[in-house]
């Protein structure tokens, strides 16, 4: 096999500069649950803080997918710089509702790559990101239903929510 031929890209071009988009989106929002899990592991808030150290790690798992998926589709990753990381939190509620608002917000940027993958005919791209829309649609569950929690115990103490908190 020749090296035009080998080096060709199968990923359409405007689709790849949104998923290089989507790599930062992915590390930001890494970055993001590793400042909750530190704002959680400094008030002993076991649970949920497990909970955001795995989830820095899965965003990060996240992204390497979409990296390593450009790469090998002849295409050019580009490593992001990750700026504008939040550390300040009002409380341990306002921490899930932000993550719930970061996970709609990718959800829609999945979702607008997607479209415009099935409309340039960029079907590898496609199917890549069936496994994203459905890892999506848990995730948002998941933070719902803890915020769900917060309603169901209202009024008891922080510690007491926490420990009904499971990171799966
Ligand atoms: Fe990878 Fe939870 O967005």
């Amino acid at each position: 096999m020749n090296t035009a031929i080998r080096t060709q890209m199968s990923i359409h071009t405007e689709v790849m500069d949104l998923l290089n988009n989507q790599i930062a989106m992915e590390m930001h929002a890494s970055a993001s649950y590793l400042a909750m899990a530190s704002w959680c592991d400094q008030r002993e808030l076991l649970n949920s803080k497990a909970l955001f150290y795995e989830q820095a790690e899965e965003e990060r798992e996240h992204a390497m997918k979409i990296f390593k998926f450009i790469n090998d589709n002849g295409g050019s990753a580009i490593s992001p710089t990750v700026v504008n990381v939040n550390n300040e939190f009002e409380s341990l509620l306002a921490i899930y509702e932000k993550s719930l608002e970061q996970e709609i917000a990718v959800s829609d940027s999945i979702k607008k790559i997607f479209k415009k993958a099935r409309t340039e005919n960029d079907f590898v791209t496609e199917i890549m990101l069936q496994w994203f829309i459905t890892e999506q649609a848990e995730e948002e569950d998941k933070f719902r239903s803890i915020i769900d929690l917060f309603d169901l115990m209202e009024g008891m103490p922080l510690k007491m929510i926490d420990e009904r908190i499971s990171k799966d």
